[in-house]
């Protein structure tokens, strides 16, 4: 396939939200029941967001988080399986490692289950002795918002 017709875009306020779910479903098994509103939350609190688009059709993203200086971690990196082998993972990696937000930080982290060898080839290192995770315990705010309409029903009733 002639990819260079293919644009990596940084301006987060172009995403279609709509389009970055779908592409989520068909494309990254942790994040296929992600609903709109918490996209939205995501993407919000995410900087630098870059996203891939062949014409009007989303076909990558991935998100990252930074301090600017310390440390970063880099989120939900996809590519359509139509346009996977072609190099855009890779370009999309390098975009987001290389932009202000990211290019002078000391450690920058990911999560992977199975896509080691991807990355190692862009320069990560596996690191199996500094990272923990808190699987959190309390309510998302979709779970806080139900809590409280069921308590509003239930004193209406
Ligand atoms: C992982 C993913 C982003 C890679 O994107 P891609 O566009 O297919 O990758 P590229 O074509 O840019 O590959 C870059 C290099 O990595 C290699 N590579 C890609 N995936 C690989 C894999 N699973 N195992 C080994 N090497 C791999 C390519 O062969 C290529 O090597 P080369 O530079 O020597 O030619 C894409 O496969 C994807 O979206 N997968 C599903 C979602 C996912 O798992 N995302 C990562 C979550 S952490």
């Amino acid at each position: 396939m002639n990819c260079s017709h293919i644009e990596f875009c940084t301006d987060k306020t172009k995403i279609d939200l709509v389009q970055l779910q779908d592409l989520y479903k068909v494309t990254a098994f942790w994040a296929k029941n992600r609903s709109l509103s918490d996209i939205k939350i995501a993407i919000t609190h995410s900087n630098p967001v870059v996203s891939v688009w062949d014409r009007q059709r989303l076909i990558g993203s991935a998100r990252a988080t930074s301090d600017g200086i310390y440390r970063a971690t880099i989120w939900d990196v996809v590519i359509h399986p139509d346009y996977q082998g072609l190099g855009l993972g890779r370009k999309l990696v390098e975009t987001i490692i290389s932009h202000p937000l990211l290019n002078r930080v000391e450690r920058v982290y990911l999560t992977t289950t199975h896509q080691q060898k991807f990355y190692q080839k862009i320069g990560f290192q596996e690191n199996s002795t500094t990272t923990m995770v808190l699987y959190n315990r309390y309510p998302t705010p979709n779970e806080l918002v139900k809590q409280s309409q069921s308590e509003e029903i239930t004193a209406i009733v």
